[in-house]
């Protein structure tokens, strides 16, 4: 019989995650890969059009899960992927990045005493003002199985007394995604059709709770970008979030005056091609600091810290206050690209997922 595995996805970040691990995971002749979508993420250009970029088929399960505040979230999640557990028992549960449908899943899987792999373990930002640091915290510690992108998280997970038997470096699947799609990526020419000059312009995409959230901090990345804009074409892809806040505290309508091209959230093909034909991109999310390094394109992320340091020690990535936004971003626009290499980022992540879970599948077997 199969193990029947479930991925658990739910934000936007999460589909690029589960994508190659599907792919490779269905390719076997022992795994049953299910896709569990929580439905954190609703809205279609937030969710559907990654499943569709990424080939995959629609999710098996849906919860329909979607809460408003970080409780309700996260209880919605738990209660539903709870009842789905106890009438379709996985094997695995595979739950990846620290969203809160990761934090959920992981617990309604573990107090069902369902074995847990968590895919991008062992991140620290260090900051435990960020839910997502408080995720990841629960997350590793109380997952069967670690699979670390980099040997950084190796070693903060060693630093937290998690034994090494726990932990497995395979690498960053979100570059697997890149892989799988670069063909698609590289002819998709966005950056042509909306008229951008290659390596000339700068791609900005901020949502975290603290850069948009409040009135003052995003009047501030508002000013720098109207003052970027004044030099340089700015493309700038609005996450819902955002977008809520910009009109909220009646932004938008300067970036569009400044001439910042402001466009709905883009499917995952699109964002890469946009990312890919930059000059630098300036952010604040976890993945981008991964996807510019990888690509070699100076990144300049707003936050005070990032549970990615290896994006900073050999990558292209540096930390920016608000206020420096402008002058340090014009300064990136005139650094060249560079090749970077980080250990295990090469497109075979899954690859060694799929292996590690190959090896464990018999100390997993399915109980009646
Ligand atoms: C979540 C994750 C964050 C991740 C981000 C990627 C947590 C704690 N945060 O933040 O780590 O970087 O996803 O996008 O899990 N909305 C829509 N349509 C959607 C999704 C959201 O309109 O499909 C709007 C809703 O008004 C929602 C708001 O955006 O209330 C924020 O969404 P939410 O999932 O709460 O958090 P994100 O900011 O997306």
């Amino acid at each position: 019989m199969k193990l029947r595995i479930h991925l658990v996805a739910g934000a936007r970040p999460n589909f690029m995650k589960i994508g190659p691990v599907y792919h490779e995971l269905v390719k076997t002749d022992w795994a049953q890969p299910l896709i569990v979508h929580t439905g954190q993420h609703f809205s279609a250009d937030m969710s559907d059009v990654f499943f569709r970029d990424l080939q995959l088929p629609l999710p098996h399960y849906h919860l329909n899960a979607r809460g408003d505040s970080h409780a309700q979230q996260t209880a919605m999640v738990l209660t539903a992927y709870e009842a789905l557990c106890l009438s379709e028992r996985p094997d695995w549960t595979i739950v990846v990045g620290d969203v809160n449908s990761t934090l959920a899943a992981c617990l309604a899987a573990k107090k069902l005493n369902i074995a847990v792999a968590h895919l991008e373990a062992g991140l620290r930002s260090g900051d435990r003002t960020m839910p997502e640091e408080i995720n990841r915290l629960a997350v590793d510690s109380i997952s069967d199985l670690l699979w670390t992108p980099s040997a950084d998280a190796d070693a903060n997970l060693a630093h937290e007394g998690v034994p090494s038997s726990r932990i497995q470096l395979v690498g960053n699947v979100m570059i697997d995604a890149f892989c799988l799609l670069e063909a698609e990526i590289r002819s998709a020419g966005l950056p042509e059709k909306m008229g951008l000059s290659r390596c000339r312009y700068v791609v900005a995409t901020m949502h975290r709770p603290a850069n948009v959230d409040d009135a003052v901090a995003l009047g501030n990345v508002v000013g720098q970008l109207v003052g970027l804009a004044g030099h340089t074409q700015v493309a700038f892809p609005v996450h819902p979030r955002t977008k809520k806040r910009l009109l909220e505290f009646r932004l938008w309508d300067s970036l569009e005056k400044a001439g910042v091209t402001l466009l709905e959230p883009l499917s995952y093909v699109e964002f890469m091609s946009l990312v890919e034909g930059s000059g630098a991109v300036l952010t604040d999310s976890g993945g981008v600091q991964e996807e510019t390094s990888y690509l070699g394109i100076p990144c300049l992320t707003a936050r005070d810290s990032t549970e990615r340091p290896v994006t900073i020690s050999l990558g292209t990535n540096r930390l920016v206050k608000i206020d420096e936004i402008k002058e340090s971003t014009l300064l990136a626009l005139e650094q060249e690209r560079r090749n970077c290499a980080i250990p295990y980022w090469d497109g075979r992540a899954s690859k060694r997922v799929v292996e590690s879970l190959r090896s464990r599948g018999e100390h997993s077997a399915r109980r009646g």
